[in-house]
This record gives structure tokens, sequence and C-alpha cells, in this order.
């Protein structure tokens, strides 16, 4: 039955666009949802592709991978743009409706952690900052026990005859991954002959490229939210922007990055 479908009813719209709710009349609080809530929509997306793509590589089919990988990258990249708009706020702007804000902060975007857990990024600190038994947090505790995206490329090199030792990619359940030279060996070699490797070379350019774009998204954050806030504390608790500096360090497919040093 099509006939009956409506643009408004098919995307929801009315459920949608009643979801912008800011808690004061300041004309920037609008602003200030929207985005939280489109970066979500995009984080949303970027969570499904990658899940795709992950299932791919784990069967073997390199290939198929690569068009969800390359997509996350473009939605990284509207995601990074995104800031641009957000810096037509002024910190005049901002501090008229900040004190709603409570101690609510991107932070605790149970979304924005999975996407790292998915990726390889684990760390079971951001836990606590989600009620035990609601939907958040089990989503959470799924992403961060299953294996990463990382951790079933790893599996694939291991099974094309590089050698890796499976505790390297098979760790204790929600384990925080660390770089090894044997992982970097195997890059190396791929990079050293990418006509023999060419499947995993193309898809170790896909992968720098997602990590490349996470960090540019990253970075553009900070600056933005240094030219808001300066350097005053974020509504979630941390310094602020020495917490989000730090944050820039952090590389979902280290060996990748690494090995390029002693190509
Ligand atoms: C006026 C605008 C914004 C300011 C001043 C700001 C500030 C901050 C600060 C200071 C932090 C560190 C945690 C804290 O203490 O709160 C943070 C973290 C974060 N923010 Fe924003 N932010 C802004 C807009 C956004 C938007 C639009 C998003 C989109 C979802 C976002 C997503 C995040 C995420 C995901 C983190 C966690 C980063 C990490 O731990 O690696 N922020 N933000």
């Amino acid at each position: 039955m099509t006939e009956n479908v409506t643009y408004g009813g098919y995307l929801k719209l009315n459920e949608l666009l009643s979801c912008q709710q800011p808690r004061t009349g300041e004309h920037d609080e609008l602003l200030f949802v929207i985005l939280h809530q489109t970066m979500e929509l995009w984080m949303k997306q970027a969570i499904h592709e990658i899940s795709a793509a992950q299932a791919a590589v784990r069967a073997g089919d390199l290939v198929p991978a690569y068009k969800n990988l390359a997509r996350v990258s473009r939605i990284q990249a509207v995601m990074t743009q995104t800031w641009d708009i957000l810096a037509t706020m002024t910190p005049a702007d901002y501090l008229n409706f900040r004190a709603a804000l409570g101690a609510s902060s991107g932070f605790q975007s149970a979304q924005f952690r999975v996407l790292e857990y998915t990726l390889g990024l684990k760390d079971d600190f951001f836990l606590q900052y989600h009620a035990e038994g609601s939907e958040a947090r089990a989503a959470l505790e799924a992403a961060l026990k299953a294996p990463s995206l990382y951790d079933d490329v790893l599996r694939q090199l291991a099974g094309a005859g590089f050698d890796i030792p499976q505790s390297v990619y098979e760790r204790p359940s929600g384990a925080r991954y660390a770089p090894h030279e044997a992982v970097e060996a195997a890059w190396l070699a791929v990079y050293r002959d990418t006509q023999a490797h060419w499947p995993f070379y193309q898809l170790a350019e896909k992968l720098i490229d997602l990590d490349d774009s996470f960090l540019t998204w990253r970075h553009k954050h900070v600056t933005t939210v240094e030219r808001i806030i300066g350097r005053k504390r974020g509504t979630g608790g941390t310094d602020g922007v020495s917490y989000l500096q730090q944050t820039l360090t952090r590389r979902a497919f280290p060996e990748i990055w690494s090995m390029r040093t002693k190509l």
C-alpha cells in the first residue's frame, strides 16, 4: 500500500519537528539544539555504515566494506562543517542560555562512545555516565564488549597469513587495544608490496581516512569551543579545552599511522 504514503508521514515530520524544545526564549538556543540533534542523526548513520562494513570485513568481503567506510568519512566531513555554523554563535549569545544546560554535555553522548568503541577506541570509563539498566547503557556495554572494526580487520590479516598473535585481536571483553609491533610489521609488508596486497592496502587507506576525518572533527570542535567559552570548564565537568586537546591523540588504527614513519 504505497498510495497513502505522504512526505510528512513517511519522515515522521510531526514527531521530528516537535523534538526541538529550547529551555529558554533565547534566540540562539534553537541553533544549539538543532546542531546537536543533526550531529546525533549523522552519528546514527555512521554507526549503521560501520556495522555493515564490519560485517563485510568479518565475512572476508573487503571490497564492499570500502563503500560504507568512504561514506562514513564523507558524513564526518559534513559533521565537521557543522562547526562553522556553531561558530556564528558568539560567547555572549551562548552565555544567554548556558546556565539552562545544567551539567549536560556532548561528553555524555552515548552514540559518540558507541562510535569510538566500534572503531576500536575502547574505554569503560565512559559507562558511568549512563544509568545501569538504561537503553543507552546496554548499547554502550554491547559495543564495548564486541570485537571492534579494527579487531576484525586484524583477524583478516592473520587469516591471510600475516603473523599476528591471536591475543592482539581477541582480548578479554572490553579491554583496550594496545598497539603491537606484529601489527605494524603486517601493515609495513602491505605497503611495501601494494600490488600483492591491494585489498588490504585499499582497506588501510579507507581506515586512515576515517581516523583522519574523525580527528579533524575533534580538532574543529576544540577550536570552536575555545572560541565560544575560552578556557572555562565544560558543562560536563572536564577542564574544557585542555581535556578536548588530549582527545586529539586518540587513534583507532594506531599502527596504520606509526608504520608510515618506518616505510
Ligand atoms: C557551544 C557549543 C559547545 C561547547 C561550548 C562545547 C563544549 C564542550 C566541552 C567543554 C567538552 C568537554 C566535556 C565537558 O566538560 O563538557 C565537550 C565534549 C564533547 N562535545 Fe561539545 N561543545 C559544544 C557543542 C557540541 C556539539 C554541537 C556537539 C555535537 C554532538 C558536541 C559534542 C561533543 C562530544 C561528542 C564531546 C565528547 C568529546 C570526547 O570526550 O572526546 N559538542 N564539548
